[in-house]
């Protein structure tokens, strides 16, 4: 997608486009100022519309109108913003990608934004904003459909008009920024939706050396040889059901500030989960090719990493693996040993998630983290606390928490908290082993959190449980039925601004 940026006129009656597209408030009295020519040269179109009730402006709701050749625009999409006092600017992103979804299902090829001015809001803001709400929207999984020429999408290109001339430099730096993140979004949706069969540890392993190719990242992969001599027996004992190889990646992305922190980021890699011999019922099984969602979300996050440069070093790691069944397929009742030592006695195969991430826990370790996030389609039972609306958010750092709930508040990819009370922890011990990898039928996800918690050493830690988060049963403004990319944006956030929200974390501490 090619997005550029006029400042030329800064009149849109006379931007020559397919189709201008402004956004209006639920409550426009009056016409903005700036639209003043262009609801004058159209016969005071947009004011009837309004007067007559014809386009109320409630959030997403759209209009398409020709414009005749009275102004230079074909025609004008209009889109609701909603109430102006309950503005936020997910609310953008929402009414841009609604309306981007417009121009693609009429296959228009191009169209042009007027962003509004918002009390409060900087334009830097409102363009971030507008241009993840765009590109995010215009995702397609299309990898695998043979589609005819008419059903292709054919938006290539969008202009936003910038009346500001001072601001044009920040405003392309924070185009250029946002698509680089929308478009590390949009590869993690992809891969996520991929088949599993095709998605598979040796796949995500290539791609992880892809991305570090093109950039000064450094990329290393242990495989199966690797895994056995350090004693990674979570992973090995997950990946012994299956035929495909096991991979643990490790990304590491150094910045070029002296005496940056260290940010460790870890993603669930398993690429396909049957549940092993605890098999999963059939219902829905499909869905559990995306059980490598959070190894996706640390793919894309270096993807785009690799071009925003934060000033933080990062390291990312992913165990891959597949939760198969065959002969050799690990069983209820094993007892195994992880890399930190300590022995789980696997009471259900199905609990596979933490037995790799307590290995990649363990391993972090190495890199003496400021902190370590790990990202997970953990538990079911998370989906039943929080729904689909919000990660569950696990931690023992205060700092750490708040840091991400900032981040998170931003980019609206909402967070909420539960608790990993001690006696949360007695749920997991075993009469056999140092622990076992389930804890009974209540409080699931806060069990498998406790049970992570024990490989965690002294840094500081966060656990993000994405289960409900990862797919979305339905379109939405900008997510689209399928794998959501969650994650990507979160961590983003979080590490571009690492040293800022860290003086928010500290304070809210006090
Ligand atoms: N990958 C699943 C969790 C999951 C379920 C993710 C639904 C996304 C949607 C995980 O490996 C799992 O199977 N967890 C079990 C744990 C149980 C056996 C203690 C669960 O949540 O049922
Ligand atoms: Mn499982
Ligand atoms: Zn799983």
């Amino acid at each position: 997608m090619k997005i550029k940026i006029v400042t030329k006129f800064c009149k849109p009656e006379m931007e020559s486009t397919e189709v201008l597209m402004l956004g209006l408030f639920e409550d426009t009295k009056k016409i903005p100022v700036e639209l003043t020519a262009c609801n004058k040269a159209t016969g005071e179109l947009i004011s009837h519309l309004l007067n007559n009730r014809d386009f109320r402006g409630k959030l997403n709701e759209t209009m398409l109108i020709p414009t005749y050749h009275k102004i230079s625009p074909k025609r004008i999409l209009l889109v609701g913003l909603g109430k102006s006092e309950s503005f936020t600017l997910d609310k953008i992103r929402q009414a841009y990608g609604t309306a981007s979804r417009v121009i693609q299902s009429k296959q228009l090829c191009s169209f042009s934004i007027f962003p509004g001015t918002y009390s409060d809001v900087s334009m830097e803001d409102t363009v971030r904003s507008i241009v993840e709400g765009v590109l995010l929207s215009l995702y397609n999984f299309t990898i695998y459909k043979n589609l005819k020429k008419e059903e292709k999408s054919d938006v290539q290109s969008f202009s936003l008009l910038i009346a500001d001339k001072t601001i044009l430099g920040k405003v392309k730096t924070t185009a250029k920024s946002a698509q680089t993140i929308a478009e590390a979004v949009c590869f993690t949706r992809d891969i996520v939706n991929m088949s599993g069969s095709d998605a598979t540890p040796t796949f995500l392993a290539n791609k992880a050396r892809e991305i570090a190719k093109k950039s000064d990242i450094k990329c290393t992969i242990l495989s199966k040889p690797d895994l056995k001599r350090i004693g990674m027996g979570g992973i090995l004992s997950v990946s012994r059901g299956s035929l495909e190889e096991p991979k643990f990646i490790i990304l590491e992305y150094k910045t070029s500030k002296k005496g940056s922190d260290t940010v460790a980021i870890i993603g669930k890699g398993v690429t396909f989960d049957s549940g092993g011999i605890c098999l999963k019922p059939g219902k829905d099984m499909d869905l559990m090719k995306g059980d490598m969602s959070g190894g996706a979300a640390i793919l894309g996050t270096f993807m785009a990493i690799s071009h925003l440069k934060p000033s933080v070093n990062i390291v990312g790691l992913i165990p891959c693996t597949e939760n198969m069944l065959n002969d050799a397929a690990l069983k209820p009742g094993d007892i195994i040993k992880c890399l930190s030592g300590k022995t789980v006695e696997v009471i259900n195969t199905d609990a596979e998630g933490r037995l790799i991430l307590a290995d990649a826990l363990s391993y972090a370790k190495k890199y003496k983290p400021d902190a370590v996030i790990d990202i997970a389609t953990l538990t079911g039972s998370c989906v039943v606390a929080l729904g689909t609306f919000a990660s569950g958010m696990f931690g023992n750092n205060d700092v750490l928490k708040e840091r991400i709930r900032k981040a998170s508040e931003t980019c609206y990819e909402r967070v909420w908290e539960l608790p990993i009370w001690e006696e949360y922890h007695e749920l997991i011990k075993s009469c056999i082993a140092d622990i076992k990898n389930v804890g009974g039928r209540f409080a699931g996800s806060i069990t498998a959190a406790c049970f992570l918690q024990k490989f965690v050493e002294d840094f500081p830690w966060v656990h993000l449980d994405i289960a409900g988060t990862f797919y979305a049963e339905k379109d939405t403004p900008y997510i689209r039925r399928g794998a959501t990319g969650v994650g990507v944006r979160l961590l983003i956030q979080l590490l571009q601004n690492w040293k800022t929200l860290s003086d928010a974390g500290e304070k809210n501490k006090k």
